[in-house]
Protein backbone atom coordinates (compact mmCIF):
# COMPACT_ATOMS: atom_id res chain seq x y z
CA UNK A 1 0.00 0.00 0.00
CA UNK A 2 1.33 3.13 -0.79
CA UNK A 3 1.74 6.13 1.83
CA UNK A 4 -0.24 8.62 2.95
CA UNK A 5 0.61 12.36 0.82
CA UNK A 6 1.70 15.06 3.36
CA UNK A 7 2.50 19.00 1.98
CA UNK A 8 3.64 22.05 3.02
CA UNK A 9 5.42 24.98 2.29
CA UNK A 10 7.55 27.82 3.75
CA UNK A 11 8.28 31.00 2.78
CA UNK A 12 11.89 32.24 2.48
CA UNK A 13 11.78 35.10 4.58
CA UNK A 14 15.31 33.99 6.15
CA UNK A 15 17.29 32.05 8.18
CA UNK A 16 14.46 29.74 10.65
CA UNK A 17 14.63 30.58 14.18
CA UNK A 18 14.54 27.73 16.44
CA UNK A 19 10.41 28.51 17.18
CA UNK A 20 10.29 27.15 13.18
CA UNK A 21 12.88 25.03 13.39
CA UNK A 22 11.05 22.95 17.09
CA UNK A 23 7.66 24.10 15.93
CA UNK A 24 7.82 22.72 12.08
CA UNK A 25 10.53 21.68 10.06
CA UNK A 26 11.90 19.07 12.42
CA UNK A 27 8.80 17.54 12.79
CA UNK A 28 8.55 17.82 9.01
CA UNK A 29 11.72 15.57 8.74
CA UNK A 30 10.67 13.02 11.00
CA UNK A 31 7.16 12.43 8.79
CA UNK A 32 9.39 11.21 5.97
CA UNK A 33 9.33 7.46 6.47
CA UNK A 34 5.44 7.52 7.47
CA UNK A 35 4.39 9.65 4.69
CA UNK A 36 4.93 10.82 0.96
CA UNK A 37 6.32 14.20 1.49
CA UNK A 38 6.05 17.25 -0.60
CA UNK A 39 7.59 20.39 0.76
CA UNK A 40 9.05 23.94 -0.96
CA UNK A 41 9.69 27.26 -0.98
CA UNK A 42 6.68 29.40 -1.43
CA UNK A 43 8.63 32.11 -3.18
CA UNK A 44 5.48 33.15 -5.15
CA UNK A 45 3.55 33.72 -2.07
CA UNK A 46 6.59 36.07 -1.28
CA UNK A 47 5.77 38.85 -4.23
CA UNK A 48 2.81 39.19 -2.18
CA UNK A 49 4.32 41.85 -0.35
CA UNK A 50 7.32 43.91 -1.43
CA UNK A 51 11.04 42.65 -1.47
CA UNK A 52 14.02 43.49 -2.13
CA UNK A 53 14.90 40.98 -5.54
CA UNK A 54 18.67 40.28 -4.47
CA UNK A 55 17.01 39.76 -0.80
CA UNK A 56 14.56 37.39 -2.32
CA UNK A 57 16.64 35.18 -4.49
CA UNK A 58 19.09 34.66 -1.83
CA UNK A 59 16.34 33.73 1.16
CA UNK A 60 15.41 31.29 -1.31
CA UNK A 61 18.40 29.50 -2.19
CA UNK A 62 19.08 30.06 1.93
CA UNK A 63 15.83 28.40 2.79
CA UNK A 64 16.42 25.46 0.73
CA UNK A 65 19.95 25.07 1.74
CA UNK A 66 18.40 24.59 5.56
CA UNK A 67 15.56 22.51 4.76
CA UNK A 68 18.54 19.95 3.61
CA UNK A 69 20.28 21.18 6.72
CA UNK A 70 17.38 20.18 9.15
CA UNK A 71 17.44 16.59 7.66
CA UNK A 72 15.12 16.33 4.82
CA UNK A 73 16.16 13.97 2.56
CA UNK A 74 15.70 14.30 -0.99
CA UNK A 75 15.55 10.93 -2.00
CA UNK A 76 13.05 10.49 0.46
CA UNK A 77 11.00 13.32 0.04
CA UNK A 78 9.96 15.77 -2.88
CA UNK A 79 12.05 19.40 -2.12
CA UNK A 80 11.33 21.65 -4.85
CA UNK A 81 11.09 25.60 -5.30
CA UNK A 82 7.32 26.78 -5.72
CA UNK A 83 8.22 29.37 -8.67
CA UNK A 84 10.19 26.30 -10.76
CA UNK A 85 7.46 24.36 -11.21
CA UNK A 86 4.56 26.28 -13.41
CA UNK A 87 2.21 24.24 -12.48
CA UNK A 88 1.54 25.58 -9.17
CA UNK A 89 0.83 29.24 -10.93
CA UNK A 90 -1.29 27.82 -13.39
CA UNK A 91 -3.15 25.54 -10.70
CA UNK A 92 -3.32 28.91 -8.80
CA UNK A 93 -5.45 30.56 -11.57
CA UNK A 94 -8.12 28.10 -11.56
CA UNK A 95 -8.53 28.06 -7.99
CA UNK A 96 -8.90 31.83 -8.28
CA UNK A 97 -11.96 30.64 -10.43
CA UNK A 98 -13.49 28.80 -7.72
CA UNK A 99 -12.83 30.76 -5.03
CA UNK A 100 -15.57 33.33 -3.47
CA UNK A 101 -14.66 37.34 -3.51
CA UNK A 102 -16.64 37.02 -0.12
CA UNK A 103 -14.95 33.88 1.08
CA UNK A 104 -10.99 36.01 0.54
CA UNK A 105 -12.71 38.73 2.15
CA UNK A 106 -13.22 37.05 5.40
CA UNK A 107 -9.36 35.97 5.02
CA UNK A 108 -7.90 37.75 8.54
CA UNK A 109 -4.74 37.38 7.27
CA UNK A 110 -5.84 39.37 4.27
CA UNK A 111 -7.43 41.77 7.01
CA UNK A 112 -3.78 41.85 8.68
CA UNK A 113 -1.57 42.22 5.83
CA UNK A 114 -3.19 44.90 4.01
CA UNK A 115 -3.55 46.99 7.46
CA UNK A 116 0.38 46.33 7.49
CA UNK A 117 0.96 47.26 4.20
CA UNK A 118 -1.74 49.54 3.58
CA UNK A 119 -0.03 51.12 0.11
CA UNK A 120 0.64 48.26 -1.57
CA UNK A 121 -3.01 46.10 -1.28
CA UNK A 122 -2.38 44.43 -4.59
CA UNK A 123 -4.40 41.73 -6.00
CA UNK A 124 -2.47 38.79 -5.57
CA UNK A 125 -2.42 39.19 -1.79
CA UNK A 126 -6.07 38.96 -1.85
CA UNK A 127 -6.18 36.06 -3.68
CA UNK A 128 -3.11 33.92 -1.84
CA UNK A 129 -5.16 31.56 -0.37
CA UNK A 130 -6.22 30.36 -3.92
CA UNK A 131 -2.39 29.92 -4.61
CA UNK A 132 -2.17 28.07 -1.27
CA UNK A 133 -4.80 25.66 -2.20
CA UNK A 134 -3.78 25.33 -5.62
CA UNK A 135 -0.34 24.08 -4.14
CA UNK A 136 -2.20 21.70 -1.71
CA UNK A 137 -4.50 20.14 -4.10
CA UNK A 138 -1.63 19.87 -7.17
CA UNK A 139 -0.61 16.83 -5.33
CA UNK A 140 -3.63 15.47 -3.78
CA UNK A 141 -2.87 15.90 -0.26
CA UNK A 142 -4.02 13.55 2.67
CA UNK A 143 -2.33 16.09 5.16
CA UNK A 144 -1.07 19.59 5.34
CA UNK A 145 1.00 20.46 8.50
CA UNK A 146 0.19 24.16 9.17
CA UNK A 147 0.31 26.76 12.37
CA UNK A 148 -2.52 28.32 13.98
CA UNK A 149 -2.17 31.16 11.46
CA UNK A 150 -2.51 29.09 8.26
CA UNK A 151 -5.56 27.00 9.56
CA UNK A 152 -8.73 28.94 7.95
CA UNK A 153 -6.10 28.76 4.52
CA UNK A 154 -6.75 25.22 4.91
CA UNK A 155 -10.25 25.57 5.74
CA UNK A 156 -10.83 27.60 2.40
CA UNK A 157 -8.63 25.08 0.76
CA UNK A 158 -11.02 22.21 1.61
CA UNK A 159 -14.10 24.52 0.39
CA UNK A 160 -12.14 24.89 -3.11
CA UNK A 161 -12.03 21.12 -3.44
CA UNK A 162 -15.53 20.63 -2.29
CA UNK A 163 -16.55 23.04 -4.42
CA UNK A 164 -14.64 21.60 -7.68
CA UNK A 165 -15.42 17.95 -6.82
CA UNK A 166 -19.16 18.56 -6.70
CA UNK A 167 -18.89 20.35 -10.19
CA UNK A 168 -16.85 17.56 -12.19
CA UNK A 169 -16.53 14.42 -10.26
CA UNK A 170 -13.99 13.81 -7.11
CA UNK A 171 -10.83 14.55 -8.96
CA UNK A 172 -9.43 16.66 -5.95
CA UNK A 173 -8.74 15.37 -2.26
CA UNK A 174 -9.88 16.99 0.71
CA UNK A 175 -7.00 17.60 2.83
CA UNK A 176 -6.67 17.64 6.88
CA UNK A 177 -4.73 19.55 8.87
CA UNK A 178 -1.97 17.66 10.53
CA UNK A 179 -1.55 17.99 14.25
CA UNK A 180 1.88 17.26 14.97
CA UNK A 181 2.30 15.01 18.46
CA UNK A 182 5.33 16.21 19.39
CA UNK A 183 7.24 19.78 19.11
CA UNK A 184 5.34 22.92 20.63
CA UNK A 185 4.57 26.83 20.79
CA UNK A 186 8.28 28.46 21.29
CA UNK A 187 7.88 31.79 22.88
CA UNK A 188 9.96 35.16 22.48
CA UNK A 189 13.07 34.28 25.40
CA UNK A 190 12.35 38.81 26.11
CA UNK A 191 8.69 38.77 26.38
CA UNK A 192 7.19 35.04 26.61
CA UNK A 193 3.87 35.99 26.36
CA UNK A 194 4.66 36.60 22.08
CA UNK A 195 5.93 34.18 19.82
CA UNK A 196 8.84 33.69 18.89
CA UNK A 197 9.42 35.48 15.85
CA UNK A 198 12.79 37.45 13.89
CA UNK A 199 10.80 40.50 13.01
CA UNK A 200 11.16 41.42 17.28
CA UNK A 201 13.44 44.04 17.24
CA UNK A 202 15.26 42.67 20.14
CA UNK A 203 17.46 40.16 19.12
CA UNK A 204 18.04 38.53 22.26
CA UNK A 205 14.50 37.55 21.96
CA UNK A 206 15.45 35.23 19.23
CA UNK A 207 17.69 32.61 17.68
CA UNK A 208 18.40 31.61 14.35
CA UNK A 209 18.94 27.72 13.52
CA UNK A 210 22.54 28.88 12.38
CA UNK A 211 23.45 30.80 15.32
CA UNK A 212 27.25 30.57 16.83
CA UNK A 213 27.14 28.63 19.98
CA UNK A 214 27.98 30.84 22.41
CA UNK A 215 25.45 33.73 21.27
CA UNK A 216 23.01 31.24 21.51
CA UNK A 217 24.43 30.30 25.61
CA UNK A 218 24.49 33.97 25.70
CA UNK A 219 20.84 34.96 24.59
CA UNK A 220 19.55 32.16 27.10
CA UNK A 221 21.05 33.33 29.63
CA UNK A 222 19.68 36.73 29.41
CA UNK A 223 16.21 35.07 28.93
CA UNK A 224 13.54 36.98 30.84
CA UNK A 225 11.90 35.02 33.56
CA UNK A 226 10.25 35.77 36.72
CA UNK A 227 11.09 36.34 40.19
CA UNK A 228 11.36 32.80 42.06
CA UNK A 229 13.83 30.15 42.46
CA UNK A 230 12.03 27.00 41.14
CA UNK A 231 12.18 25.36 38.00
CA UNK A 232 9.06 23.92 37.36
CA UNK A 233 5.89 24.07 34.89
CA UNK A 234 3.27 26.09 36.27
CA UNK A 235 0.67 28.55 34.83
CA UNK A 236 1.73 31.92 35.30
CA UNK A 237 5.72 30.92 35.00
CA UNK A 238 5.58 31.90 31.00
CA UNK A 239 9.42 32.41 30.55
CA UNK A 240 9.99 29.33 32.68
CA UNK A 241 7.26 27.18 30.79
CA UNK A 242 8.65 28.41 27.49
CA UNK A 243 12.36 27.25 28.57
CA UNK A 244 10.81 24.27 29.49
CA UNK A 245 9.29 23.34 26.56
CA UNK A 246 12.73 23.81 24.37
CA UNK A 247 14.40 21.87 26.68
CA UNK A 248 12.10 18.84 26.79
CA UNK A 249 11.94 19.38 22.83
CA UNK A 250 15.80 19.01 22.84
CA UNK A 251 16.54 16.39 25.30
CA UNK A 252 13.27 14.50 24.97
CA UNK A 253 13.02 14.85 29.15
CA UNK A 254 9.93 14.97 30.48
CA UNK A 255 7.89 17.99 32.60
CA UNK A 256 8.85 15.89 35.46
CA UNK A 257 12.43 14.60 35.07
CA UNK A 258 12.96 18.16 34.50
CA UNK A 259 11.86 19.22 37.66
CA UNK A 260 13.63 16.86 39.74
CA UNK A 261 16.76 17.82 37.34
CA UNK A 262 16.55 20.92 38.63
CA UNK A 263 15.54 20.35 42.35
CA UNK A 264 17.62 22.63 44.80
CA UNK A 265 19.24 24.60 41.54
CA UNK A 266 18.73 28.15 40.54
CA UNK A 267 17.48 29.80 37.32
CA UNK A 268 21.03 30.95 36.33
CA UNK A 269 22.02 26.66 36.26
CA UNK A 270 19.03 26.07 34.15
CA UNK A 271 18.97 28.57 31.55
CA UNK A 272 22.83 27.59 31.14
CA UNK A 273 21.57 23.66 30.57
CA UNK A 274 19.19 24.73 28.15
CA UNK A 275 21.37 27.14 26.05
CA UNK A 276 23.96 24.48 26.17
CA UNK A 277 21.49 21.81 25.29
CA UNK A 278 19.89 23.94 22.26
CA UNK A 279 23.84 24.69 21.17
CA UNK A 280 24.43 20.81 20.88
CA UNK A 281 20.89 19.95 18.82
CA UNK A 282 21.80 22.91 16.36
CA UNK A 283 25.61 21.76 15.99
CA UNK A 284 25.18 19.43 13.12
CA UNK A 285 22.49 21.93 11.60
CA UNK A 286 25.07 24.54 11.30
CA UNK A 287 27.81 22.28 10.23
CA UNK A 288 25.69 21.09 6.96
CA UNK A 289 24.14 24.25 5.98
CA UNK A 290 27.72 25.86 6.26
CA UNK A 291 28.84 23.04 3.75
CA UNK A 292 26.19 23.01 1.94
CA UNK A 293 26.45 26.77 1.16
CA UNK A 294 29.94 26.67 -0.60
CA UNK A 295 28.74 23.85 -2.48
CA UNK A 296 26.86 25.57 -5.23
CA UNK A 297 26.26 22.90 -7.57
CA UNK A 298 25.38 20.62 -5.39
CA UNK A 299 22.64 22.75 -4.04
CA UNK A 300 21.29 23.13 -7.73
CA UNK A 301 21.69 19.93 -8.47
CA UNK A 302 19.34 18.57 -5.83
CA UNK A 303 17.15 21.70 -6.50
CA UNK A 304 16.40 20.54 -10.23
CA UNK A 305 15.69 17.05 -9.36
CA UNK A 306 12.58 18.28 -7.37
CA UNK A 307 11.67 20.49 -8.90
CA UNK A 308 11.45 18.20 -12.45
CA UNK A 309 9.88 15.51 -9.81
CA UNK A 310 7.45 17.97 -8.31
CA UNK A 311 6.12 18.89 -12.16
CA UNK A 312 5.80 14.86 -13.12
CA UNK A 313 3.43 14.43 -10.15
CA UNK A 314 1.72 17.64 -10.14
CA UNK A 315 0.85 17.95 -13.61
CA UNK A 316 -1.19 14.99 -13.48
CA UNK A 317 -3.63 16.33 -11.14
CA UNK A 318 -3.54 19.81 -12.91
CA UNK A 319 -4.19 17.67 -16.78
CA UNK A 320 -6.94 15.80 -15.03
CA UNK A 321 -8.72 19.02 -13.93
CA UNK A 322 -8.35 20.73 -17.04
CA UNK A 323 -10.33 17.85 -19.06
CA UNK A 324 -13.26 17.94 -16.73
CA UNK A 325 -13.27 21.59 -16.20
CA UNK A 326 -13.63 21.97 -20.60
CA UNK A 327 -10.62 23.03 -21.30
CA UNK A 328 -9.07 21.83 -24.77
CA UNK A 329 -6.55 19.04 -24.24
N1 LIG B 1 1.13 30.35 3.39
C1 LIG B 1 2.12 29.56 4.07
C2 LIG B 1 2.87 30.44 5.10
O1 LIG B 1 3.01 31.63 4.88
C3 LIG B 1 3.12 28.98 3.12
C4 LIG B 1 2.45 28.07 2.15
C5 LIG B 1 2.25 28.31 0.83
C6 LIG B 1 1.93 26.78 2.42
N2 LIG B 1 1.62 27.25 0.25
C7 LIG B 1 1.41 26.29 1.19
C8 LIG B 1 1.83 25.99 3.58
C9 LIG B 1 0.79 25.04 1.10
C10 LIG B 1 1.21 24.74 3.49
C11 LIG B 1 0.71 24.27 2.26
O2 LIG B 1 3.32 29.92 6.07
Amino acid sequence: MSKEIMVSGIQPTGTFTLGNYIGAVRGWARLQDEYDCAYFIADLHSLTVRMDPAQLRAQSLEAYALLLSCGLDPEKTLLFVQSHVPTHAEMGWIMSCYTQFGELSRMTQFKDKSAAHADNINAGLFTYPSLMAGDILLYQAHYVPVGEDQRQHLEITRDIAQRINSVCGDVLRVPEAYIPKTGGRVMSLQDPSKKMSKSDENTNAWITIIEDPKVIVNKFKRAVTDSEKEVVFREGKDGINNLMVIYSSVTGKTMEEIEREFEGKGYGDFKVAVGEAVAEELAPVREKYNDLMKNRDYLNEVMKKGDEAAYKISVRTLSKLKKKLGLLV
